[in-house]
């Protein structure tokens, strides 16, 4: 069996996605571990409530016993892929080079369109909305030590109305991430 281990920081509604596409037997794995970037996030409950060991992995991605810490959880559960679902940290370079094409990202717009430092969250929508884009979507890709630059996997897009507010939008393009991100997983994984 496979081995999944999710980093989040927020609500953790894509984690949520993957739980149950394992459970409906879409991916064929298992959730290994959580890392969650800070305390009382509902990615942690999600966790609890799936008997899925968590870890808070509070510091700053700069500190050497950041590196330390998660390096040595990550040994622990042993991931066949890592998947950064709404994480907010950066990832350190000795991790990525550690698990070269093994981690992937989900973002909430259609890359290499508003990537990168300072795009995250309801940010990326209120830029597309001012921007009066007409289409944006979401993005699943490999990481690298740069923001929101590894390899593109796969795109999902959603058109934008001229009603559309970042909140709307935000909406749309989460119900859109949550069938993306686990089809792409079982890719990955399921024919390995
Ligand atoms: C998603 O929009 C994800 O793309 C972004 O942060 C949000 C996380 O939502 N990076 P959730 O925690 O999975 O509910």
């Amino acid at each position: 069996m496979k081995n999944i281990v999710v980093f989040a920081s927020g609500s953790g509604s894509n984690f949520q996605a993957i739980i149950d596409s394992i459970g409906k037997g879409e991916i064929e794995a298992h959730i290994s571990g959580l890392i969650a970037s800070r305390p009382g996030i509902g990615a942690i409950e999600r966790a609890k409530s799936h008997n899925i060991p968590h870890y808070v992995l509070s510091g700053e991605p700069s500190d050497t016993s950041f590196t330390k810490v998660l390096i040595s959880k990550l040994k622990a559960w042993n991931p066949d892929l890592i998947v950064l679902a709404g994480f907010l940290k950066k990832i350190p370079a000795e991790v990525t080079e550690t698990y070269q094409n093994k981690i992937i990202n989900i973002h909430p717009s259609l890359l290499p369109k508003y990537g990168g430092k300072g795009f995250y969250g309801i940010k990326v929508h209120k830029a597309v909305v001012d921007a009066g884009e007409t289409e944006s979507g979401c993005t699943v890709h490999y990481v690298n030590e740069l923001y929101d630059k590894g390899d593109i996997i796969r795109q999902q897009r959603v058109t934008v109305s001229d009603d559309d507010t970042p909140e709307t939008l935000a909406q749309k393009v989460l119900k859109e991430e949550h069938k993306l991100l686990p089809n792409v997983i079982a890719e990955i994984l399921n024919n390995k």
